[in-house]
């Protein structure tokens, strides 16, 4: 059978599109990275992308002078290559509504707070501000608003007393690390359906490959 094809977006290190990378190398991963495209000529992640052999585009953002110019190229690029699903990983540019409606129920990003609570920047410190006993990371289909649309999956960290913003972030990433190329795989094998504007699973699908928690 022939393999899902993503496009993994981003702009800074990457870790998220190395996991994904790391899981597609085993051969019974369903999904393939057909191509990764930064925004940013210095991010990580590009580096990462050319070790793995996988096309890689840079798309310089300062080089367009509208953000609808951006996404002509973007699109183009990703219309050349027949793609699934667009995943979005640290892609740190807002696209446009017109941009985002192209690919409706076909791009998912990654966001690390268990959302609707700290859409946005800055999500590990804000937690930890306002004293919240549990902080995780979603998975979830793009829509025009930000960090909004249909939830796929989340993780739970707890958050415990000498948590910083920094050893939160490290325990979320793990979390993200792991559910990222979970999230896909489920999609590409036509494990969830999108009814109503919510995220519907097989019925035979265990709980324990959608609820990702804490031991306590
Ligand atoms: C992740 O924390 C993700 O949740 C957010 O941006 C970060 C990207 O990290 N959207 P990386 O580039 O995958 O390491």
């Amino acid at each position: 059978m022939p393999k899902f094809q993503i496009a993994v977006l981003i702009s800074g290190n990457g870790s998220n599109l190395q996991a994904i990378i790391d899981a597609a190398n085993d051969p019974s991963y369903p999904a393939e990275v057909a191509i990764v495209i930064s925004n940013r000529p210095d991010a990580y992640g590009v580096k990462r992308a050319e070790k793995a052999g996988i096309k890689t585009v840079v798309i310089d953002h300062k080089n367009y002078e509208t953000r609808a110019d951006f996404e002509v190229e973007l699109q183009s690029q990703l219309t050349k290559q027949a793609i699934d699903l667009v995943c979005l990983a640290g892609f740190m540019r807002v696209l446009n509504a017109e941009f985002v409606e192209l690919w409706r129920d076909k791009m998912i990003n990654i966001h690390p707070s268990l959302l609707p609570a700290y859409k946005g920047l800055n999500t590990f410190q804000r937690a930890i501000d306002d004293g919240v006993r549990f902080a995780g990371c979603t998975v979830h289909y793009v829509v025009p608003e930000m960090d909004a649309g249909p939830i796929i999956m989340q993780a739970v960290v707890p958050i415990q007393q000498n948590d910083t913003k920094d050893t939160l972030a490290t325990k979320i990433q793990q979390q993200e690390h792991k559910m990222y190329p979970a999230a896909l795989s489920m999609i590409a094998k036509e494990k969830i359906k999108l009814i109503n504007q919510k995220v519907k699973f097989d019925e035979v699908i265990e709980q324990s490959e959608i609820l990702i928690s804490p031991k306590i």
